[in-house]
Order: structure tokens, then C-alpha cells, then sequence
């Protein structure tokens, strides 16, 4: 049986030219780049040069790319790091009700340290109102975290009108940019973004990798202190292979794979919505992240829907991938207005470069027998 994996929001297949321009920096150029010695030097330049091309595809002039272990470690250094450094400014930090665990459980754990957080709602479609942000922005706001866009519906954010706002009022500007990044167009400068969060994994770069993009001049702590590699904004020896990865990665994520992610978005969207009591969560077109799609069905389990789907060889996901396990029904459909036997009804497909038409097409005729069969099942159905 052929598996098809439509899962690519929560973890990506390592591509061959990654895994390939990374093995030197395992074996021949293993050093460690804070050494002085020739092997570091190599491995520093190594590292500068991947973090000079990723830094360029966001027009990064006026930032410094950190490197870090990934997006939960970016988020919490930004939150965290941002809070601790500005406190005598104030002590208001403003995000949403849809962000990633990472960034609500960062807001909570301040929040017990004397900030205070503002969880902005969202509307049906998982939109932020810019006039709700410039509201909830005080004298003491020290800093605002919205995503660029979500991982379970896809919303991308009005990131450009938030970071503008937040700038007329002197607050520094974080994003979430885990899903979006190379697959959206960002401009840090234009976009206002003073800090932004991006990692590997979900663009066929390795696990375990991530950057956090700071503006120059803005005060941020170090979460991780050591030997005060990374400028001092990150002690520990730097992954080099990693970084190295993540920048082949960015390279050779092309429009024509941005094209196939969405084209069989709309494919996955178009037939799943035939089905009998069906919607879609989130929005619809150039909003809506070209390789998510997330649906909802009339009396049906999410999690038994996936075991259907797994047992005939596809992969999907209810929610996010880290808090799949939970039971409790997803912030984010919650923060939508779903009730929860809807929000428990949720799936999430997400296309990748790879994804075919045949794969797709394998896909809605599995995902009509399986809600079919779950729905003969349901006492509701
Ligand atoms: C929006 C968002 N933020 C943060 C993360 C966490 O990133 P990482 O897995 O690199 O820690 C993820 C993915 O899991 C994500 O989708």
C-alpha cells in the first residue's frame, strides 16, 4: 500500500540536497566554529554564509539572525527575553488566544512572574482585528506577539497592519512565522516586525534547528547562558550541520512548490466539502496558508477519523501535532466558535512539494468511505 503523507504542517521529510550539503559538516568539517583553529573558522563560515542567505529572504538588513534548537525555543527567547530586558518600561505583553502552546504557555509562565498578558480573540475566521489590537495597547505594553499564521486553520495574520500599529505606539513587534516562513512573502522592514520566529522542520530542513530574527538596538536577556556563542544572545556550541541544512532548505523552496501545495489544497478543499455536512475552519484563498486544509464533519470523532485514514495509508492530524494527544478540544477551534463536539470533529490536511493529484484524489475517496463508516457508527448519525 502506497502511505500518503498529508501531514506536512506538523513535521516535513528531510529533502536529499539537505541532507546531502549537510554531511561534511558531520564527518570532514566537523568543528566547532568558536574555535580558532582552521576547522573553526570553516564551520564559522559555514554558518555566517547560511545565516547571511536566510537572513536576505526577509530583507533582514536591519536584523541579526540568532540560531536556536527550533520554534519553541525562538518563541520563549522572544516573550521571555523581551519581558525580562524591558520591565522597567512596563509590564504588558499583548498576544492571542490562537497562538502556538509555546507562545501561550511562555504568556502564562510571565504572567505568574508580574506581567500581564492580553489574549486577544479572533473572529470565525481565525482573523485578529487590528482595531481590537490598537484597543487593548496601554502605556506600560511593552510588547505584541501575533502569529504570522496559525498551524491548525491556516489564517495567515494582518501582520503588516498589526506591526504598524504597534509602532505608532512604540511597542515592539514579535511574529510567529513557523508555517508562513518561504511559503508567504515577509519583509521585516516593511512588515514592521521587530522579532520574528522561524524554524526548519517544516520546510524539508532537519528537526532540531530554528532562528530567532532580532532587530538591532532592541534589548532582549538571553534565556541560555554559557560561553556566549551567538553574539551572547545564545550560549551552547552551534549546530553547525543543522544551520547549514536549514539554509538549503530556505534555498530551494521555489514558487512552483509554493504553486503544487496550493493547487492540491484546493483540490483536498473542493471534494472534501461535497461531503454531506462538511465545513471548512478558516479562511479561503491568498488568507489561508497554501498547503493547510481543515475540516470539520457533522457527528464524527477527529481521532477516529485519522485511525481510519492511517489504517488506509494517509496521514493527517487533529490540531497541532504536540498537543494532538490531548483530549481536550483545540484552543484554536474553541477561540473560532466552535462548540466542542464540533471542534472534536476537526481535521487537519496538509499538502507538501510532493503531493499529487492521484494522492489527493486516493485521499477524498478514503475520507468519503471512512466518514460514511464512522457516521453508520455515531448514535447521531
Ligand atoms: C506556529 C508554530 N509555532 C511554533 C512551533 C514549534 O516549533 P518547533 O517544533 O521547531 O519547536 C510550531 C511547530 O510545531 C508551529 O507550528
Amino acid at each position: 500500500m502506497e502511505r500518503i503523507y498529508l501531514d506536512n504542517a506538523a513535521t516535513t521529510r528531510v529533502d536529499a540536497e539537505v541532507l546531502k550539503a549537510m554531511e561534511p559538516y558531520f564527518t570532514d568539517d566537523f568543528g566547532n566554529m568558536a574555535s580558532l583553529h582552521a576547522w573553526g573558522r570553516e564551520a564559522e563560515t559555514a554558518a555566517d554564509k547560511a545565516r547571511r542567505e536566510i537572513t536576505k529572504k526577509v530583507n533582514g538588513k536591519e536584523h541579526r539572525l540568532v540560531f536556536t534548537s527550533g520554534g519553541t525555543e525562538s518563541n520563549n527567547f522572544a516573550l521571555k527575553g523581551i519581558a525580562f530586558a524591558n520591565r522597567e518600561k512596563g509590564r504588558h505583553i499583548i498576544t492571542t488566544k490562537i497562538e502556538h502552546d509555546c507562545v501561550l504557555n511562555a504568556s502564562r509562565w510571565l504572567e505568574k512572574r508580574g506581567f500581564d498578558v492580553t489574549y486577544l480573540p479572533v473572529d470565525r475566521e481565525g482573523f485578529v482585528s487590528p482595531d481590537d489590537f490598537a484597543g487593548a495597547i496601554r502605556k506600560d505594553t511593552i510588547l505584541a506577539s501575533v502569529m504570522h499564521a496559525n498551524n491548525e486553520i491556516g489564517t495567515i495574520e494582518p501582520v503588516r497592519e498589526l506591526g504598524k500599529i504597534a509602532h505608532e505606539h512604540d511597542v515592539l513587534f514579535h511574529t510567529d512565522a513557523c508555517q508562513s516562513f518561504t511559503k508567504v512573502p515577509i519583509d521585516l522592514r516593511k512588515d514592521s516586525i521587530d522579532l520574528m520566529t522561524v524554524n526548519s522542520h517544516k520546510i524539508y530542513g532537519p528537526k532540531g534547528v530554528g532562528g530567532l530574527f532580532i532587530r538591532q538596538g532592541v534589548r532582549i536577556e538571553p534565556l541560555l547562558h554559557g560561553g556566549g556563542q551567538e553574539f551572547g544572545y545564545r550560549s551552547g556550541t552551534v549546530n553547525v550541520a543543522g544551520i547549514v541544512g536549514f539554509a538549503k532548505a530556505v534555498d530551494m523552496m521555489k514558487e512552483k512548490h509554493i504553486r503544487n501545495m496550493e493547487k492540491m489544497r484546493d483540490l483536498l478543499i473542493e471534494g472534501a466539502l461535497e461531503i454531506d455536512k462538511s465545513w471548512l475552519n478558516g479562511p479561503r484563498g491568498e488568507k489561508r496558508l497554501p498547503n493547510n486544509a481543515h475540516f470539520g464533519f457533522e457527528h464524527i470523532e477527529g481521532e477516529a477519523l485519522i485511525i481510519h485514514l492511517d489504517l488506509k495509508g494517509i496521514a493527517a492530524s487533529t490540531g497541532s501535532a504536540c498537543s494532538s494527544k490531548s483530549l481536550e478540544p483545540s484552543h484554536v477551534l474553541t477561540a473560532i466558535g466552535l462548540r466542542p463536539e464540533q471542534a472534536h470533529g476537526s481535521v487537519r490536511f496538509s499538502t507538501g512539494k510532493e503531493t499529487t493529484k492521484e494522492q489527493i484524489e486516493y485521499t477524498l475517496e478514503a475520507l468519503r468511505e471512512s466518514v460514511e463508516t464512522l457516521r453508520k457508527m455515531s448514535p447521531f448519525g
